[in-house]
């Protein structure tokens, strides 16, 4: 069924996307009007466009009738910004005009959210009054700053069009292997979580046997502290879009995409000026620059659903499926988009693999190991005294990045959450005795990720912490497997139960829920929650044991 879903979507393609179309078609009729239309022109019933439609929080009526969004990110809960900011949108819009987003990415200040298709934060909620009557306001940006040897991220070069010029102009006419040589050479994995060698990942798809292959940009961006791919897509967009062309260029692709998120619509604004100044420019389209290669690229827009950042269940959305994870294999890199040969990278991933070009592969590979190679981008939030994001060497100690470049913390914390929801929670004590490294950390019972750091205050309680990771996760799952379907509302019911004070919580029960949930669920998102609320149950067990009982 879903195969014959993404060949009919593939009929009509990129250009005239079944998920823009539905979501353009949803966001501008209150009702079911132009729903039959669409079906028609892409030769499906009306209950699967229904379907489809129904999955996208932005797309469902009760969402479409809030005027503004406060950031219900794990960040903003634990700086605790989020019930008074609640408080005064309240007051100027009214009670039932104020919902939640999941995470806006401003981390770093915190007081995140949402109104008219633009995001807020930090101090601007004192200007909700030219807010509110469309006036531009001066906002706070965040901090930046590279502390690697060589900025592989953050330098400066190809940031205007004249230097992409030149540099594309070198690497259409370069040898193929040779630039999969050196990106296997670099041992650049890829930053959005899975660790997949990029090299090998544009190996196997230029590879397979297709007239037809996609590039994807997965800017899905979700984990709450994170928003080192906002920072690429917002200030070196051309690096991210130079990334894509080459991988277009190597593995044989006309034609690519960026899935951005809902929730930034800078990121958009910034790539798609950028992707019509290079069009202008014959630098994106037929023939670039005189030569047989032809590259196009489409922005597709997320409508509110984490699990979009799972590459599978990215590409349905895309298709205009419901983003429900799919079995693998086949991987995407021989049965992916409208089931075609693709390769789905991460923003950061796409950036390095520019900055591997321009800076030398040995220079990546020189810094860390062999399977932390390289620089990463990690965000700091607002408990630090240098929030921001910064571009830091792999193997980098713990201590230097959290002292030294984070500046130490405001007040107390105990521990951090790393790589966001699914990553691990980390006493301070236990973090200071790694060094950046994915595998260190993974060794460790925890997982490095996409590298954000979301500080948990001394006094929050760790049992609301749980309750917070189990709503997350049966707000975002799904739905496609039974253990996490199920799981993380029985997870999500537990806490509830405790919170309302009707019982505490089943210790053995709640173990066996998360053994279950680890061994059994089909992706990460169901499936790595069990990480962090095992880490808590470990380490910050004695501050939870009135809480709990022993036996079920
Ligand atoms: C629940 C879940 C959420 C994910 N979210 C993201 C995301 O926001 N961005 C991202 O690039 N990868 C995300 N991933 C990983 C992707 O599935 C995929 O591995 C990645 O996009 C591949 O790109 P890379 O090789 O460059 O890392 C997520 C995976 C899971 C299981
Ligand atoms: S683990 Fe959760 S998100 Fe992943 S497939 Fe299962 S239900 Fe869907």
């Amino acid at each position: 069924m879903s195969k014959n879903i993404s060949n009919l979507s593939g009929r009509i393609g990129l250009k005239n996307n079944l998920f823009q179309k539905m979501s353009e078609r949803s966001l501008n009729s209150k009702n079911d009007q132009g729903m039959k239309e669409l079906a028609d022109e892409y030769r499906m019933g009306v209950s699967t466009i229904h379907g489809a439609e129904s999955f996208y929080e932005f797309l469902r009526p009760a969402h479409r009738e809030k005027k503004a969004f406060v950031c219900n990110g794990s960040a903003c809960m634990c700086a605790g910004t989020q019930e008074p900011l609640k408080k005064k949108l309240k007051e100027k819009l009214g009670d039932d005009k104020v919902g939640e987003m999941f995470c806006l990415g401003y981390c770093y200040e915190n007081n995140a959210f949402h109104y008219d298709g633009k995001n807020f934060a930090g101090k601007d909620i004192n200007k909700i009054d030219q807010i509110i009557k469309g006036q531009d306001i001066e906002q706070d940006k965040f901090y930046s700053k590279s502390f690697s040897s060589t900025s592989f991220l953050m330098d400066d070069k190809i940031s205007d069009l004249d230097q992409f010029k030149e540099h594309l102009q070198k690497y259409i006419n370069f040898d193929k292997q040779e630039i999969i040589k050196s990106l296997l050479e670099s041992n650049l994995t890829g930053r959005g979580g899975a660790g997949f060698p990029t090299g090998m990942k544009w190996d196997f798809c230029s590879k397979a046997k297709s007239k037809k292959k996609y590039v994807v940009c997965n800017a899905d961006e979700g984990d709450s502290g994170a928003y080192s791919d906002r920072y690429l897509l917002e200030d070196q967009p051309l690096k991210v879009i130079f990334g894509m062309i080459i991988c277009g260029y190597v593995i044989g692709s006309d034609e690519g995409v960026l899935y951005i998120r809902g929730e930034y619509p800078k990121s958009i604004e910034s790539i798609n000026a950028s992707i019509n100044a290079l069009k202008k420019l014959n630098l994106l389209g037929e023939k670039i620059l005189g030569t047989e290669f032809s590259f196009d690229l489409n922005i597709c827009i997320g409508q509110g659903a984490y699990i979009c950042g799972e590459e599978t269940a990215l590409i349905a959305s895309i298709e205009g499926r419901r983003a429900e994870v799919d079995v693998r294999p086949p991987f995407p890199v021989t049965e992916g988009l409208y089931k075609k040969p693709t390769v789905v990278n991460n923003v950061e991933t796409l950036a390095a693999a520019t900055g591997i070009l321009l800076n030398g592969s040995e220079k990546f590979s020189a810094i860390g190991n062999k399977k932390s190679a390289g620089t990463k981008l990690v965000c700091f939030d607002s408990f630090f005294n240098k929030p921001g994001v910064y571009e830091i060497e792999m193997g980098t100690p713990m201590k230097k990045v959290l002292y030294d470049i984070g500046g130490g913390f405001k007040e107390d914390v105990k521990a951090l959450q790393i790589g966001g929801p699914l990553g691990g929670v980390i006493p301070i004590y236990e973090v200071e005795k790694l060094n950046l490294d994915f595998q260190e950390f993974t060794a460790a019972g925890f997982m490095l990720g996409h590298a954000s750091i979301v500080s948990i205050p001394k006094d929050f309680p760790m049992v609301e912490y749980i309750h917070h990771l189990f709503e997350f996760t049966a707000e975002e799952s799904c739905g496609k497997c039974f253990p996490g379907r199920l799981g993380s509302y029985r997870g999500k019911e537990m806490f509830d139960q405790l919170k309302s004070k009707t019982s505490k919580i089943p210790l053995k029960l709640l173990n066996e829920l998360l053994v279950t949930m680890k061994k059994g669920c089909l992706c990460a998102l169901c499936g790595a929650i069990p990480t962090p609320i095992m880490n808590i149950l470990k380490y910050f067990g004695d501050e939870m044991k009135n809480d709990m009982v022993q036996e079920n």
